[in-house]
């Protein structure tokens, strides 16, 4: 009897166990099933085949001919090269100089330098192509460069650029006058942060304020907040979007390490809401309403642009609708659904993202222009979501501190920033935004189809990403022939434009021109020759057929 009784407990305690190794498999593959097919999708491969990409470059010959251009072709491409490196020798000498003084010891210089092209180009461009990262000072929509070359300025500095240089020259210049008398005392606060406070609150909508230095930290306290509150390990992200350089929001290409505690998911799809509904483990979802532009693919740059399949198109209402689904879900569990707006608040409308479509956020963190052209980032939350510490636990505290948090010069540029914005003129800008800029993007879009160019922009409000149109291995020389004619790019080159909102038609208009002038030029030195067998799918092919023989002949050597 008693032994008929161990079996019967034994098999019990077996078929236990089975449900839930089978359980916790199931929770697996759903996880999986909610991955974006893409390889950014998956952080942990990504980071592996990374590490088996073999460096190879193209000689002078194969430089201008890696699509099987013919030799005709080939040397009109060399013309055009040659061309514009003598442009850039003469126009931009003193900038190039000084640029390659401090690449010798500026590693963000080296870096950059090193990923404005695909990498097997890069040796040629570096040579014969060197681009000044110096400015000597901006005016309206302009920059001007060490030799006196004036920019149209597209950068939008990295995105705070939202009003234009001259305005953020005025909130730091008045702001340091305001806070003159008190320096930089750090800890004690200088009154006008309850200004700035109380503006933020009203942008938000939300309860608390907290600041920091950038809006990596920023998001860095937004999850860590998340964790405490809810007590689960987890942060969603979503595949492609971009939340600043901290371990756990950059887990693949780019961190050396694994990131254990972020689930990498697909954007807009029923699989990842689903993993939320039944997952116990997830405390916050981050999202950068910039993502509606491209959603499940990376930020874009030039360095990955081997053919043409980069896209970008903004459809309002679908992604909408995504982020209200996403927060039905999150309230449901309680989850805590985090806005990014570091890049995109200010951009699109008064409140921000949360009030562009039309969804709440439990936090939102901020960053880039709320400092008034000075460096910062912000969070901000529910009164309950905010609090670092638990009356009843003493010990149990959810630190975050930070020297230069609050320093009174950037609270200073801030608050002449929040007084600025929330001015009828300023607010004004945001009436028809939109239709402006989505009005601008079409103009543009038809001169360039009209010209046959095999290329064309895609738009959210004011951030434009160029795409292109027909199978090609050297779209990214469009970039070159871009500052050429006076635009000024960052880094990322054409996937990336960011116009400040102080452009006017006519500002436009002279871009517009300058950027189907440069299209042109690249089209008749050769660039976009196109074989009529080439697609993006056969481009892809003879790089991957590269890649493979290269790594094979470097295992042969070592
Ligand atoms: C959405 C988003 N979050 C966070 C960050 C990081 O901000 P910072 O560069 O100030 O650390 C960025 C920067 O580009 C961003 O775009």
């Amino acid at each position: 009897m008693q032994w008929a009784t161990t079996t019967l407990a034994f098999y019990g305690l077996g078929a236990t166990a089975l449900a839930t190794s089978m359980l916790t498999l199931g929770r697996r593959l759903e996880l999986s099933q909610a991955k974006h097919r893409s390889i950014a999708g998956h952080a942990r491969m990504a980071r592996r085949l990374a590490g088996f990409v073999p460096f190879y470059d193209y000689d002078e010959g194969r430089f201008f001919d890696s699509d099987g251009a013919p030799a005709d072709v080939a040397a009109l491409r060399r013309a055009g090269f040659f061309r514009l490196s003598e442009l850039y020798q003469a126009r931009f000498a003193e900038t190039i100089h000084c640029t390659a003084e401090a690449a010798e010891t500026i590693s963000d210089l080296q870096f950059t330098g090193a990923y404005r092209v695909p990498f097997q180009y890069r040796r040629m461009v570096r040579a014969h192509l060197p681009l000044g990262a110096f400015l000597q000072s901006s005016d309206g929509v302009m920059v001007t460069d060490l030799d006196g070359n004036r920019f149209y300025d597209l950068t939008g500095s990295y995105g705070v650029n939202v009003f234009g240089c001259d305005f953020y020259k005025g909130t730091i210049e008045r702001g340091a006058a305001r806070v003159h008398a008190l320096g930089p005392v750090l800890g004690a606060y200088h009154p006008l942060i309850i200004e700035n406070t109380k503006r933020i609150r009203e942008i938000s909508g939300l309860d608390e304020v907290s600041f920091h230095m950038s809006g990596t930290e920023a998001v860095m306290q937004a999850v860590r907040l998340a964790r405490y509150h809810t007590r689960r390990s987890h942060l969603v992200r979503f595949c492609g979007a971009y939340h600043g350089w901290w371990g756990d929001v950059q887990p693949g290409i780019g961190n050396p390490q694994p990131a254990h505690e972020t689930y990498t998911l697909a954007e807009m799809s029923e699989e990842t809401l689903h993993v939320l509904r039944t997952r116990r483990d997830i405390a916050c979802v981050l999202v950068n309403p910039e993502q509606g532009l491209h959603p499940n693919a990376p930020a874009p740059t030039d360095s990955s642009l081997l053919d043409s399949t980069r896209s970008s198109h903004f459809d309002k209402a679908a992604y909408t609708d995504w982020l209200k689904r996403l927060r039905a879900v999150c309230s449901e569990r309680d989850i805590v659904l985090i806005f990014d707006e570091v890049f995109v608040g200010f951009r699109l409308a008064p409140g921000g993202a949360q009030e562009y479509f039309g969804v709440r956020a439990d936090l939102v963190t901020y960053g880039k222009t709320i400092g008034g052209g000075l460096p910062i980032g912000v969070v901000c939350g529910r009164k309950d979501l905010m609090k670092r510490f638990r009356d009843d636990r003493p010990a149990d505290i959810c630190f975050a501190r930070g020297t230069f948090n609050a320093h009174p010069y950037v609270m200073a540029a801030m608050n002449e920033f929040l007084r600025q914005f929330q001015t009828p003129e300023l607010q004004a800008l945001y009436h028809n935004l939109d239709a402006v800029w989505d009005g601008r993007a079409r103009r543009l879009n038809r001169r360039l189809a009209d010209e046959g160019l095999p290329v064309q922009v895609a738009n959210m409000s004011a951030l434009f990403v160029v795409c292109y149109t027909q199978p090609s291995r050297y779209n990214w020389m469009l970039q070159y022939y871009l500052r050429a004619q006076g635009l000024a790019l960052s880094w990322v080159g054409t996937a990336r434009m960011i116009f400040s909102l102080n452009y006017t038609d006519a500002d436009f208009d002279i871009v517009a021109d300058r950027f189907v002038a440069a299209a042109k030029a690249m089209a008749e030195d050769g660039w976009w020759w196109h074989d009529p067998a080439m697609t993006n799918k056969t481009i892809k092919r003879a790089i991957m057929k590269e890649m493979i023989a290269h790594r094979l002949l470097s295992s042969r050597k070592h």
